[in-house]
């Protein structure tokens, strides 16, 4: 099939890569001239396990295109899918202005009948703007049909989550839509659930509020497990294993951050109270998510006493592990109020400084984990990269002036950690620092 993807971000550029290594004709659109001739030197301007080189496979194949005419790319093509971004305007709202800039581009342009998918996640009743927009810049009279079709990838394994997906969701209006889009997917053999258009876009705005409901969750147990010498990883364990609560997200730590969650919660908040619900449930959620920052920071005063003119090694600053993406990563506020205090901060992340280094100030960056460890007096773990817990310990510990270990990730061995000589700290789970 050939296929236009307008927006070159996550999204857009994993669906566009992963449509045309599925062995469609793909055009991969962006108004970012830059990134575009980045992209046709063979070059990702993400770090995302596995892109590069499937972008690369796939230009060279001649499947995948990358450019800047929309309007070629809109007359060559029978699908479009809108993957621009819906950034979060001052009061939550998503801000849809570059879907409809898309979609009246769309309209204004094409001759012949298209599909136009909706792949960025954007409020209930989107869809339906859409279509009032391309009916309403219609110089040619022609026929549109519109599909809601959210993206469930995650960043550091989207390639993989793309390819083999849980679920695909189509929320199509027409028949010959729904059938299009079903024939499109039908390689990579998932489940694949038709619906309605706007059950499809609310399914989106559902799926990552409930993800994050579960983080929060888990947070406030874990917090409960601190106050009574319980262990939230155990506690983890034991709801996990029923089947009906499952165990994946249930990882306490610093809170959710990135560009999804936050601004995904905060705009289901702000869809439900337009049509009349107050979401109190997904209220809380942000609290409590914005709470776990101000835990872990009061749990390092609670040890250090005074911050003033102390050395803090911070290890990780990505939201996540295997991403450069610093969006609303929880390292930022942790640093600030920690700087607030006085206190001196020597990070080191494998990937994400460069993104970092406009995103946090007066920090200094390091070279490896041991040069940001010397001389430190607590060391965090913010970030859960595979690269930290392969790390020698022993030989930081032996570098630092005192021992504390700020585990806000729960990812290392605490038994361990304690039999090194470090008084470990976790989030809801302190691995008994008096055996
Ligand atoms: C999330 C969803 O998982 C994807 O399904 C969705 O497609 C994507 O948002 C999106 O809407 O585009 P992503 O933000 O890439 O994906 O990352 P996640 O792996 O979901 O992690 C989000 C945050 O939650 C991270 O800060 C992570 O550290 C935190 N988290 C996750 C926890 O604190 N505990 C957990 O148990 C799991």
């Amino acid at each position: 099939m050939d296929i236009t993807v307008v927006g070159t971000g996550y999204v857009g550029l994993v669906a566009g890569t992963c449509f045309a290594d599925m062995g469609n004709r793909v055009f991969c659109v962006d108004i970012d001239s830059k990134k575009i001739g980045m992209l046709n030197d063979g070059k990702c301007p993400i770090y995302e396990p596995g892109l590069e080189p499937l972008i690369e496979k796939n230009v060279k194949a001649k499947r995948l295109f990358f450019t800047t005419d929309i309007k070629k790319a809109i007359n060559e093509t029978e699908i479009i899918f809108i993957a621009v971004g819906t950034p979060p305007k001052p009061n939550g709202d998503a801000d849809l202005s570059f879907v409809e800039n898309v979609a009246k581009t769309i309209a204004e342009t094409a001759t012949e009948p298209k599909i136009v998918v909706e792949k960025s996640t954007v409020p209930v009743e989107t869809g339906e703007r859409i279509a009032a927009v391309l009916k309403l810049y219609n110089p040619h009279n022609v026929v549109f049909e519109v599909v809601s079709n959210p993206e469930f990838l995650r960043e550091g394994s989207a390639v993989k989550d793309f390819l083999v997906p849980d679920r695909i969701v189509i929320g199509a209006s027409s028949e010959h839509a729904r059938k299009k889009l079903g024939e499109l997917y039908s390689p990579l053999k998932a489940k694949i659930l038709f619906t309605d258009v706007k059950s499809a876009e609310i399914i989106k705005h559902a799926s990552n509020s409930f993800l994050a409901t579960k983080i929060s969750f888990i947070n406030a147990i874990a917090d409960i497990c601190d106050n009574t010498g319980a262990d939230v990883k155990l506690v983890a364990e034991g709801m996990g294993l029923d089947a009906r609560i499952g165990k994946s997200f249930l990882n306490p730590g610093i809170g959710y951050g990135g560009f999804c969650f936050p601004k995904d919660v905060e705009a289901f908040i702000r869809i439900a109270e337009k049509k009349g619900y107050d979401f109190r449930l997904l209220k809380e959620v942000q609290e409590i998510n914005h709470a776990q920052r101000k835990i872990f920071v009061k749990k390092i005063e609670q040890q250090l006493w005074n911050l003033n003119n102390k050395k803090i090694c911070v290890l990780g600053l990505a939201f996540k592990p295997n991403t450069d993406d610093m969006r609303f990563a929880p390292s930022i506020d942790i640093i600030k109020m920690l700087q607030d205090e006085g206190a001196k901060i020597f990070a080191y992340d494998p990937v994400a400084m460069e993104r970092a280094k406009s995103e946090i100030r007066g920090i200094e960056f390091c070279s490896n984990a041991y040069a940001a460890a010397k001389d430190a007096e607590a060391l965090l773990v913010l970030t859960e990269w595979q690269e930290f817990l392969e790390l020698d310990f022993k030989k930081i510990r032996a570098s630092m002036k005192t021992h504390f270990l700020f585990d806000g990730r729960n990812c290392l061995d605490s038994k361990k950690m304690i039999s090194l000589g470090f008084k470990y700290f976790g989030m809801g789970s302190q691995g008994n620092n008096c055996l």
